[in-house]
């Protein structure tokens, strides 16, 4: 893990900034021109309606095989030309969603010296952070963020996880428990969708001893929103992505047909989006799509990220029954303790990493 030993720059708390009342941003949060977002596209795509998929889970879970046949079809068009949707009526308990995601806005409510304790560092970025990667002089991000490790149980460590509010811990152990089954679901409906084994996916994945990471994100207002971002143009990493959104402040951008699409958020629902590793295991079948967070003057955000992963040591390679003379493997294998150095030494890129693995 050469170079990633210690932040290039003092840490300054994104949420301190925004509490201190200062009328304009400085410069480090400043973006160049063309990576600022757009309100006025913005209000186009309210005006148009487009969003992303959104799929009811019902019938996945049920037992008619022709509606879950068609559920099925639902998720593999998502992942397939959006690389995002939104599930609704998955399974986890609304009020274990609700009770969680305030847990979480009560810690980023905590005063600042108590957060401190959890000051993360690039080795790991266990902890309470404020950016990703460590280029010295690099534009930051309008948020801060609290990162730990879920899965495997050698990672997790609860005293690295926050001690306040109280119930936080139990509380993370049991959305943790819940989002991994409902991962391991979706996984047996993408395998099936892509003519494989049900639990080709999983295995790949490293059957029981898969990775899960939580990153909670706290946007904090911005005076200044159109001039930044709260998280740069980005691909996910991992395997796919189960994202609770604040239930009611927007933010999310996905990136379609070169145009910035702003997730309207449903009730209860997560946003699933497919990640790097399974763009590679389907060769490319499967997309993970960029996509980028904006903020707003009037109200913060938080948003949990739960990333379901490959176990970390294992090599990760396109399928070969979807490698063919036709259709050739295009990346390279290589394992996600590997693939994630980049993320984490050079910040958010949008899709550049995945697109120089390739293998030709
Ligand atoms: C992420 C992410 C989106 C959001 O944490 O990788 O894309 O809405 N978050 O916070
Ligand atoms: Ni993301």
């Amino acid at each position: 893990m050469s170079g990633l030993t210690s932040w290039p720059e003092p840490v300054v708390r994104v949420q301190s900034l925004s509490e201190s009342g200062m009328r304009a941003i400085p410069e480090r949060y400043v973006k160049a021109p063309s990576d600022r977002p757009s309100f006025t596209n913005e209000t186009e795509n309210h005006h148009q309606h487009v969003d992303i998929p959104v799929i009811d889970l019902t019938n996945l879970f049920g037992k008619d095989p022709t509606l879950h046949e068609e559920t099925v079809r639902l998720i593999a068009v998502a992942c397939e030309e959006w690389g995002f949707f939104q599930a609704a009526n998955h399974g986890v308990s609304h009020e274990l969603i609700e009770r969680t995601r305030e847990a979480w806005r009560h810690f980023f409510n905590m005063p600042l010296e108590f957060k401190q304790q959890y000051a993360n560092m690039p080795t790991t970025y266990e902890g309470y952070g404020s950016r990703l990667g460590v280029q010295k002089g690099a534009t930051l991000d309008w948020s801060d963020y609290f990162f730990l490790h879920y899965l495997p149980d050698s990672l997790r460590n609860h005293s690295k996880w926050p001690s306040q509010p109280s119930f936080c811990r139990e509380l993370l152990s049991e959305y943790g428990a819940e989002v991994v089954k409902l991962g391991g679901r979706l996984l047996k409906a993408m395998s099936t969708n892509l003519g494989l084994k049900e639990d080709y996916l999983q295995n790949a994945f490293g059957g029981e001893d898969i990775g899960a990471c939580l990153r909670v994100n706290f946007y904090p207002k911005c005076p200044q929103p159109d001039l930044t971002l709260g998280l740069s143009s980005h691909s996910d990493p991992g395997g796919m992505t189960f994202l609770l959104p604040d239930h009611d402040v927007a933010g999310l951008q996905v990136h379609k047909n070169g145009r910035w699409i702003t997730v309207k958020p449903v009730p209860n629902a997560f946003i699933v989006n497919v990640g790097d590793q399974i763009q590679v295991l389907s060769n490319a079948i499967y997309k993970s799509v960029e996509h980028r967070v904006i903020v707003n003057s009037v109200k913060d955000r938080v948003s949990l990220a739960f990333f379901y992963n490959p176990k970390s040591d294992l090599l990760i390679e396109p399928a070969k029954e979807l490698v063919s003379e036709e259709q050739p493997a295009l990346y390279s294998p290589m394992t996600f303790d590997e693939y994630r150095l980049y993320i984490r030494t050079k910040g958010p890129c949008g899709k550049a990493q995945v697109e120089s693995l390739g293998s030709t």
